[in-house]
This record gives C-alpha cells, sequence and structure tokens, in this order.
C-alpha cells in the first residue's frame, strides 16, 4: 500500500427531514451572514428553498439569496457572487441543490476570499489561499461535491469547462436528507447513479495492486450503487434505495475509495467528459457512460491486472476464459448495465454528434487541461484521445 493522506473534514447530518436542523446547524459554528445559493428551480417548486429560508428567519440569522445556477455552471453567476459576497460581508455559502450549485458556492468562496481573477484558480494559473466556509443541503445525489475538494466550472468565453481542487473548499457541513432527492427526474437519478460509481471506476485503474482493503471498499460502493439504481429504476420513491445512493455518493468522492493507490486515479473519462459537457451542455453522468467503454477497450491491454480483478472482485464475473476475454466481458456487462438503466454508450446515444473538427478541439483542450496528457491506466496523448472520441462517436 502506497502511503496516502485521507482528510474529509465536513460533518454529515444524515436522514429523514434533516433539513430541518438548518439554523441550529448554522448558529453551532458562529456564522451571521449567509449566501443561499440554489438552481433553477427545483428548490423552489419543491419548498425547500422557503422552508430554508423561514427557518433562518426564524433563528434571526441573516441572510442574501442567489439563484440560478445551472448545470455546468457558469463562471459569469459566480463573478455576481463573488460581488454580493463582499458587498454583504457573507461568512457563510450555504448551497442549496446539487452538484452544480455546490461548486458554484465553492467558486464564489474563492473569489471572495482572493485577490484577482478567480478563473486563475481554474485555468492553474495560481492556487486558492482561502475559501468561504461552504454548508451544504444536498438535493442530489451524484457528484460528492458535498464531501470533494472540487469544483467545476464552465467558462462562457469559450466554454471552458474546467476543476480545481482544494481542500479550502471542502464544506464544513452537508445536510443530506435522501426524501429530497425523490423529485428528481428518473434520468437525473441514473446519471447520478452512473457519476457515483464512475468516481470509484476512475480510482479503480491505477498501475498498482497493492491496496486489499481500499480495493473491497471500492467493489462494495460500486455493487451497492448498481443495485439500488437498478431498484431506483422500478421504484423512485424506495426511501432506502435513495439513501445507500447519497451516502455512496459522498463516500465514492471524499477519497475513501483511492486511499492506498500508486496514483490519485485515471480521470481520463473525466477529462474528456468535461470537453464534451462544456461544449454541448449534456448532463455529466451521461457523458461519462457514453465514453466509458470505447476508454476502457482503448486501455486495458496496459493495465490489464486491473481490469481482471474488475470483472472478478467487483462484477463477479467467473475465470472461465483468458484473461483478455475477462477484460472485455468486464466491459460489456458496465456498458449493458448503463443501458438498463437508461445511460448512453457512446456520444450519438447521447443526442449530440460533434464534428470531426470539434472532436479535434475537444482533444486538444482535454490534453491541454491535463498539463499535456491524461490517465494512469494507460498514458493518453492527443492522438489517443481523439482516437477514443472518434470511435465513441461513430
Ligand atoms: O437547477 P435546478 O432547478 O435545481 O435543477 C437541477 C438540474 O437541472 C436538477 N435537480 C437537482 N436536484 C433536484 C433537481 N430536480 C428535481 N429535484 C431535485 N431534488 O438536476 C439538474 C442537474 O443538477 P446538477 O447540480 O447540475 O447535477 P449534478 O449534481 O450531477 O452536478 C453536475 C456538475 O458537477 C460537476 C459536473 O461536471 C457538473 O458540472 N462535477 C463536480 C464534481 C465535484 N465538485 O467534486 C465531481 C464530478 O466529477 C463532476 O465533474
Ligand atoms: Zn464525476
Amino acid at each position: 500500500m502506497y502511503n496516502f493522506t485521507y482528510y474529509a473534514p465536513t460533518k454529515v447530518i444524515f436522514g429523514k427531514k434533516t433539513e430541518d436542523q438548518i439554523a441550529d446547524v448554522i448558529q453551532s459554528y458562529g456564522f451571521h451572514k449567509v449566501l443561499v445559493h440554489f438552481g433553477s428551480g427545483s428548490v423552489k417548486r419543491s419548498g425547500l428553498l422557503d422552508k430554508v429560508l423561514s427557518k433562518l428567519d426564524a433563528a434571526g440569522i441573516k441572510h442574501v439569496e442567489l439563484g440560478g445556477v445551472v448545470p455546468n455552471p457558469r463562471l459569469s453567476l459566480i463573478r455576481k457572487g463573488i460581488e454580493i459576497a463582499r458587498k454583504e460581508k457573507v461568512d457563510l455559502i450555504l448551497a442549496v441543490g446539487g452538484g452544480s450549485v455546490i461548486d458554484s458556492a465553492k467558486g464564489i468562496g474563492y473569489g471572495a476570499t482572493n485577490p484577482g481573477d478567480v478563473w486563475d484558480f481554474y485555468s492553474k494559473k495560481r492556487v486558492a489561499q482561502a475559501c468561504l466556509p461552504i454548508g451544504v443541503i444536498l438535493t442530489l445525489a451524484a457528484t460528492g461535491s458535498e464531501m470533494s475538494s472540487s469544483s467545476v466550472v464552465t467558462n462562457e468565453d469559450g466554454w471552458l469547462k474546467m476543476g480545481t481542487n482544494s481542500n479550502l473548499s471542502r464544506p464544513v457541513f452537508a445536510i443530506m436528507n435522501p426524501e429530497l432527492t425523490m423529485t428528481l427526474p428518473d434520468y437525473q437519478t441514473a446519471c447520478g447513479c452512473t457519476d457515483i460509481i464512475m468516481h470509484t471506476v476512475e480510482r479503480w485503474f491505477t498501475q498498482g495492486d497493492t491496496m486489499e482493503i481500499t480495493d473491497a471498499i471500492a467493489a462494495s460502493v460500486i455493487q451497492t450503487v448498481m443495485k439500488m439504481a437498478r431498484i431506483l429504476k422500478d421504484n423512485p420513491a424506495d426511501y432506502d434505495a435513495r439513501a445507500e445512493v447519497m451516502w455512496a455518493g459522498s463516500l465514492s468522492h471524499n477519497d475513501l475509495t483511492g486511499c492506498g493507490a500508486s496514483s490519485r486515479g485515471d480521470w481520463a473519462v473525466h477529462g474528456m467528459e468535461h470537453e464534451i459537457g462544456g461544449l454541448f451542455d449534456v448532463a455529466h453522468g451521461a457523458g461519462l457512460a457514453a465514453i466509458w467503454g470505447t476508454w476502457a477497450r482503448y486501455v486495458m491491454d496496459s493495465d490489464l491486472l486491473r481490469f481482471v480483478k474488475y470483472s472478478t472482485n467487483v462484477l463477479g464475473l467467473s475465470r472461465d476464459c483468458s484473461d483478455r476475454e475477462l477484460a472485455l466481458k468486464g466491459i460489456k456487462v458496465m456498458e449493458d448495465f448503463f443501458h438498463e438503466i437508461k445511460m448512453p454508450i457512446s456520444i450519438p446515444e447521447l443526442g449530440i454528434k460533434p464534428t470531426d473538427d470539434q472532436l479535434v478541439m475537444m482533444a486538444h483542450k482535454c490534453i491541454e487541461a491535463g498539463g499535456g496528457q491524461k490517465g494512469a491506466a494507460r498514458i493518453l496523448h492527443e492522438p489517443d484521445v481523439l482516437a477514443i472520441y472518434r470511435e465513441a462517436n461513430r
């Protein structure tokens, strides 16, 4: 097992009606003024926003609001939020929503506490030195942003979707009531399950095979989410399945499923998806499913041991064929699963058809964002990424 540092400082308050505790939680930290940040309407329609604001009012907690976050959250709204946060001297940003709202809140948190242009942190020009505290009331189990160090933002100037990572932005608390996810469209639930699975899958495919405890946790996270995604497809109101998926979402992206690995994971599929999401505004989870199988077939020979172990330990396939055949069988099982929960397994199945010029540009931007290369299972350069995009675009 390789050396690692595990840092998961977020206080998790999990279960039915836990959003009722919001005022007490905020007061326990001594925060005085809150920027309540939310998306494009779901929290208004569900009544969650009104409930939260009335709890803050009843407790005498001052607040300002900024809604309008869209999926693949935009830099322009973050800039607006930074102005508000500075002018109103807020000391907590409360993100009420899914990953896009949380990531937008983190962007505001960076911009309000560091001088200069907040985009510098996403374009890797500078490293953030501070972030306003972030609190979360989660409404969508997917990204794990409620415990993660990441924020992924789309800059409308060039439609660049880029991420920045810092422990400074890990939320101080996350309120997670699985009931709040029951208003999700089935498609978003499936996208969320896919993203959760992918966060552990990305960490699984490294070079090296030295962490049995982490592999066992990882296998369990993936198996559980696959099982629950199937249950939710037929019964979206199943509380226990919602709860399992919500907790799995946090565990899958708070670094637990990568402890002791030889690198922080592969992440090439995420890098490739971010280009698709930035340009075509597709749902993140669906974008991952659309390219994962093609990526896997492209890289598997460079990391066969881990692919075989994925097929046996995660998917439970028996060793009755060659290693290569077993790896291919595992990839097919994953693609069949994606289809079963109505996820795409190719770019056209996402409902888009990029031109070859667009694929060339995406491959270039993807590698540029990765500092010249991507991946760990196999190191990918620009021609590799382009080949994967082309194959997935057939
Ligand atoms: O905006 P509203 O009206 O709230 O609608 C949202 C949005 O349309 C809706 N929604 C959320 N909760 C709902 C609901 N609708 C009904 N009932 C509810 N309870 O769902 C839609 C998608 O929301 P979004 O927040 O965009 O989804 P998700 O949580 O999947 O976040 C995706 C974003 O996070 C990034 C992705 O790239 C993408 O930009 N990621 C962030 C990560 C991180 N910070 O750690 C890691 C991930 O790998 C990912 O890259
Ligand atoms: Zn993701």
